[in-house]
């Protein structure tokens, strides 16, 4: 069975089917890096805690990282970031290696489909994203995977388009980067990342109130809304304003980005939001308003939400496997009913 797997700053995903369901496995995307101690060892052998050690030094990744962090005094280091592989961090990869294997786990057999997600190169920053692409693949392809990259926001099209012949425009919100795509029948026309999302907004609201970094991330995740209330000096209102702005640029950038030539004339396109950022309550509709009142150069039916902003990404990589695998079953079949012909 093939599956998808949603690389992304924050969080590592994957999808996989089994029956009728979809089973995901999520871990964070994140280390941290501690003395090797008995207190550690104690700790570590009580627990399936997801680590390796390298002489005198240990490091926990995934979830467990942030627990560690907090228990030793250390900071949480990332293998990404602004959506692709960190060149700040000397042990990004085998720590992005690690956390993969275990959010993948064993190809059922040699050479399964895997679909993984990329974003697009940003247009605001001077990173080129092959490098990133290049070096995923390589280490799903040392893990026994037949590993294929799909974009970002193309993958949110598969995941929540389907019903819609694979046409809109899916937008996705995530921690390091924002990914957009604008398809027609399953073609993109447009494709495009910025290097702004989640992260953006949190050291822009810290910077701007004096605040920790890691204060303004859970003041965000736990029950900020963006309503009309006004919060005049205060996390929540510079959140809203660093929100507001984020999604003022990204319209920006769509009305740049767009070529009037590949839009298809009379069509109303549905527009789909998704991400760990679209999650705050209000997010969808400041979205809906924003968009109507721009000067968008094509109409648009409807904006929603995606059900599971977190799973989106994992889940349309692994239809855009399924799609490819019934794809290359049917040419299969048409090849052996051709030589039956013959
Ligand atoms: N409930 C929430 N409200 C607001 N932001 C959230 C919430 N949950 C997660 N986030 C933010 O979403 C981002 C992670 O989303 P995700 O789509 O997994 O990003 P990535 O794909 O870049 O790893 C982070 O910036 C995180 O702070
Ligand atoms: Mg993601």
């Amino acid at each position: 069975m093939p599956q998808g797997l949603d690389v992304g700053t924050m969080n590592l995903l994957s999808a996989r089917q089994d029956g009728n369901e979809t089973v995901f496995v999520q871990q964070r995307n994140s280390f941290v890096e501690i003395d090797y101690s008995d207190m550690a060892e104690q700790m570590l052998s009580r627990s399936d805690v997801l680590h390796i050690r390298k002489d005198d030094r240990v490091y926990i990744v995934g979830d467990d990282a942030l627990n560690f962090a907090n228990i030793f005094s250390e900071e949480t280091r990332r293998p990404m970031q602004a959506g692709i592989l960190s060149s700040d961090e000397q042990s990004a990869i085998p720590m992005i290696k690690l956390i993969t294997e275990q959010v993948v786990g064993q190809p059922e057999f040699p050479n399964e489909r895997l679909f993984f997600s990329v974003p697009a190169d940003p247009i605001d920053a001077d990173v080129s994203t092959l490098y990133h692409q290049k070096t995923i693949e390589s280490l799903l392809t040392d893990m026994g995977y037949s590993p294929e990259p799909i974009n970002e926001g193309m993958a949110v099209i598969y995941s929540e388009l389907a019903n819609r012949e694979f046409t809109g425009l899916g937008i996705s919100f995530g921690a390091g980067m924002t990914n957009v795509c604008l398809s027609y029948y399953a073609v993109p026309v447009m494709k495009f990342s910025i290097a702004r999302g989640g992260d953006w907004i949190d050291e822009q609201a810290a910077q701007a109130t004096g605040t920790p970094v890691d204060k303004v991330t859970s003041v965000k995740e736990e029950d900020f809304a963006l309503n009309f209330e006004t919060d005049v000096g205060g996390i929540e209102g510079a959140l809203s304003i660093y929100y507001d702005n984020l999604l003022d640029y990204v319209i920006e950038n769509i009305i740049s980005e767009v070529d009037e030539e590949d839009v298809e004339e009379g069509l109303d396109v549905p527009v789909v939001v998704t991400g760990g950022t679209s999650s705050p309550d209000g997010f969808e509709e400041l979205f809906a308003e924003r968009i109507n009142e721009s000067e968008i150069p094509f109409s648009i039916s409807d904006v929603r939400q995606a059900e599971n902003p977190l799973y989106s990404v994992a889940q349309g990589a692994l239809v855009a496997a399924r799609s490819e695998e019934e794809r290359e079953g049917q040419n299969e079949q048409a090849e052996e009913s051709d030589t039956t012909a013959e």
